[in-house]
């Protein structure tokens, strides 16, 4: 295997945004919680609507999972059409597919107005059967997405270098550069009145008249305020029993010879999905749920393995990973929170939220507008209603039980002597236990275990060396820092003698 940057390929090209967080406090329109393509495409349009808006992201734009994708903007998604159609019926895949399309054409809209320079191209899509146990579900979504207006087909070949089961196509779908995308979103967004303040983290929200935004750089006032940092930062809607993150691993391979022209991926469980980038092959995969004991770097092994079975790899230059939450009914969620007219969300993107922040821009910017958004209520938070309380609680219940079941409880506690460097584990802290990690220099560090969002128990996740939190997924660096919400406090720091 050959060494290659821990760091996704796209972060990892080109200067980072370098907005700074706001003076004192500051009174705007809307202001909106995250800088990834959710929160960026929502505040541009709702700029274009002519309010004045402040964006306030954490660490950089686009350094959250929008850094970390393979950036395919594709209404053809793997099998989530067959998914929703089964649990939503024809009209809710149709809305779905319709509003994604949709999404496509406003992005491409959206780079040619505004001049953003992000590699953009078309593409075709697929859906393939890696052996014929997959041919049927591409057969069902190929239903599905004919069902739902997609002008797909059925096709026996893609082009890759390995015999597939059949696939489904849909052409002239896009990719791009995703960092260079939203820093051309946020350069579209700053100015006349609306703002992007980089390392500024929200750590709290009241609604009211107006809303409160207390952040680590002062306190922002807004009419409303639109939470797209990710994952839910407020529990308002029962989010954290809806939404279940799960992390997937991408490597980025140069190789002799040509790359792939389609975007594809396999139908499976063990699905793998590929698209070029200039030179570059990038293949995804891997899916586990976030905390769960099998972060490991046999992940990226087997992503490399299955590259250089197939191509002429010359090296693997990045190798990266990331995490995105599904919803209970897999749809996602979209709208004002439960009994508020003031507070937005948007999140549930089940790693398709290319479109899917896209979409969430349309229906929330409509909503602030006052316009009619016909699909609003498909994707509303608040869609679990009444009709749907007895699976809400069925939701509550399996989370209630992880909460003290074997998935959040930390391995025996062994010895820090035992770490090698590089390596973290559980360690006895008087009558309680601590997470401590040996860095490459021998160092120890420790933490408490108890995530500081609603006290789950983190986990060694070994192939990106961070404490993850197996509940919502927030996770944390090895002296605690907050690497990724809803958590917006740092783990406590422990002794690690
Ligand atoms: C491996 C992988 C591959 C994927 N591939 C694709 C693909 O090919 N096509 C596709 O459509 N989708 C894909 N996705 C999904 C897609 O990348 C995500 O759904 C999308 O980027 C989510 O965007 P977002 O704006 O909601 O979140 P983010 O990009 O994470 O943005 C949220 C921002 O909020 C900030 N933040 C967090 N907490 C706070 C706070 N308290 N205050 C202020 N800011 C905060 C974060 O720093 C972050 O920058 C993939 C996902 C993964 C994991
Ligand atoms: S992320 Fe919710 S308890 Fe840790």
């Amino acid at each position: 295997m050959t060494t290659s940057a821990d760091q996704s390929l796209w972060l990892d090209q080109g200067a980072s945004t370098a907005y700074p967080p706001p003076a004192g406090d500051l009174d705007v329109d809307v202001a909106v919680l995250g800088g990834g393509i959710a929160g960026l495409t929502t505040a541009l349009l709702l700029k274009r609507d002519g309010a004045r808006v402040a964006v306030l992201e954490a660490r950089r734009v686009g350094s959250g999972v929008t850094g970390c994708t393979t950036a395919k903007v594709s209404a053809l998604q793997q099998t989530v059409l067959s998914t929703i159609r089964r649990r939503h019926g024809d009209d809710g895949a149709e809305d779905y597919a319709q509003a994604s399309l949709a999404a496509v054409g406003l992005l491409a809209g959206i780079v040619a107005e505004e001049g953003i320079d992000c590699d953009l191209e078309r593409r075709p899509a697929f859906t393939y059967a890696a052996s014929e146990g997959e041919r049927s579900a591409v057969e069902g979504e190929h239903d599905a997405a004919r069902a739902a207006g997609l002008q797909v087909d059925l096709v026996d070949e893609i082009d890759v270098p390995y015999a597939v089961q059949g696939a489904v196509r849909l052409d002239d779908q896009l990719q791009l550069h995703p960092v260079r995308y939203v820093q051309g979103l946020a350069a579209a967004v700053h100015g006349d009145g609306s703002v992007v303040h980089e390392q500024t983290r929200a750590v709290g929200v009241e609604a009211g008249a107006p809303c409160r935004v207390r952040t680590t750089a002062g306190t922002v006032t807004a009419r409303q305020v639109v939470d797209a940092a990710h994952y839910p930062l407020l529990d308002r809607g029962l989010f954290f029993a809806r939404l279940e993150p799960t992390r997937s691993y991408c490597i980025a391979a140069r190789l002799r010879g040509s790359v792939p022209q389609g975007m594809s991926i396999s139908a499976g469980s063990t699905s793998r999905s590929l698209r070029s980038y200039g030179d570059l092959l990038i293949v995804g995969g891997e899916g586990h749920a976030t905390g769960a004991s099998e972060a490991t770097p046999e992940r990226y092994a087997r992503l490399e393995t299955f590259a250089r079975e197939h191509w002429d790899v010359e090296a693997v230059t990045h190798r990266w990973s990331a995490q995105d939450p599904t919803s209970w009914d897999h749809l996602p969620v979209i709208g004002p929170y439960p009994r508020s007219s003031r507070l937005y969300v948007a999140s549930g993107f089940q790693k398709w939220g290319f479109t899917g922040g896209t979409l969430a821009a349309r229906i929330i910017s409509d909503l602030i507008a006052g316009r009619q958004s016909p699909r609003a209520q498909r994707f509303s938070p608040s869609r679990v209603g009444v009709g749907g309380l007895a699976k809400l609680a069925q939701v509550n219940a399996k989370v209630g039980a992880d909460f003290v079941g074997d998935r959040i409880r930390p391995p025996r506690p062994g010895s820090a002597d035992a770490l090698a460097p590089g390596e973290g584990g559980v360690v006895r802290d008087g009558l309680g236990k601590k997470g401590v990690y040996r860095d490459e220099a021998g160092a120890l560090h420790a933490v408490s275990l108890r995530c500081t969002h609603l006290g789950c128990l983190v986990r060694f996740n070994a192939a990106e060396r961070t404490w993850d939190c197996p509940c919502h997924g927030s996770r944390f660096d090895t002296d605690g820092a907050v690497l990724e919400g809803p958590a917006t406090r740092p783990l406590e720091r422990r002794d690690p003698a």
